[in-house]
């Protein structure tokens, strides 16, 4: 079961989570982190911002889950821009070791492959930091998704494409097409941390932690691991049907064992 955090803002779920891989890169100055772009990582990035100021970041390496494909790279909302702008740059991590999948159509048919490949060379990523859809995507893993698919091209639907639409002028500018890790990639990360925030997401929230194990809803796949955090606040709480066991059993953890 993975454990749940129910916390009063996505603030307090940021310094948490930024607690826990400022522990993580204390005791592995190379960690591999997996990063998600959207809305919701954004208060994580910021509180990064604070706990690794005096922190050496310089081997840290980082995988994004997506990216768009057929985007310029140069787009202010291709995934490499976001990773770029908020993540790499206001961290001050090494953008030679952060990586994003390759979505330009110049050599699109091994892009997915050749990310796979990178992930291993890596050895894997430690922390892979997770938003969900209202749709119960993470990363582009739409609905029907194989639990075992790795790095590969979507097509997106039109609800995530209507979601995305307010990052550009129009929902015709969202592209079609997407690259992300599958669902078999993010399940190889070591800890898997899903933040969500707001009454929107917690229909996805309560399918995917105490839902069925479905490829109906991408999210579910995070029951099949063994290491898992969802720090949601009150709101994208608020369909969890354990909800005061979640409390409880955070309430009453021993400190040592962090998140
Ligand atoms: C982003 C990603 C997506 C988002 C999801 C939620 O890299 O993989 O799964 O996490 O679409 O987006 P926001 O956070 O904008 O609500």
């Amino acid at each position: 079961m993975a454990e749940v955090v129910i916390v009063e803002s996505p603030a307090a779920a940021g310094a948490l989570v930024a607690d826990q891989i400022a522990r993580l890169i204390a005791g592995r100055p190379d960690a591999v982190l997996g990063l998600a772009t959207g809305s919701t990582p954004l208060p994580l990035y910021q509180a990064l911002q604070t706990r690794l100021a005096d922190v050496d970041v310089s081997q840290v390496r980082g995988f994004a889950l997506d990216e768009y494909v057929g985007i310029d790279i140069e787009h202010p909302e291709s995934y490499r821009s976001v990773i770029t702008r908020e993540v790499v740059e206001p961290l001050g991590l090494d953008p030679e070791r952060i990586r994003v999948p390759n979505g330009s159509l110049d050599g699109i048919e091994h892009a997915g492959a050749d990310y796979e490949a990178a992930i291993d060379a890596a050895g894997g990523i430690d922390l892979q930091i997770l938003g969900i859809g209202t749709d119960g995507h993470i990363g582009f893993n739409e609905q029907g998704s194989s639990f075992a698919s790795r790095t590969r091209i979507k097509t997106l639907t039109e609800q995530t494409r209507a979601d995305n639409a307010r990052f550009f002028d129009s929902i015709d500018d969202v592209p079609m097409h997407c690259i992300t890790q599958g669902l078999g990639t993010i399940l190889r990360a070591r800890h898997l941390v899903l933040l969500a925030f707001g009454e929107g997401k917690a229909q996805a929230v309560a399918e995917a932690v105490e839902g069925p194990v479905s490829a109906f809803c991408p999210g579910s796949a995070i029951q099949l691991h063994e290491h898992v955090t969802v720090v949601v606040d009150e709101a994208a709480a608020s369909r969890l049907k354990l909800a005061d066991y979640y409390r409880h059993s955070y309430a009453n953890k021993p400190a040592w064992q962090g998140l």
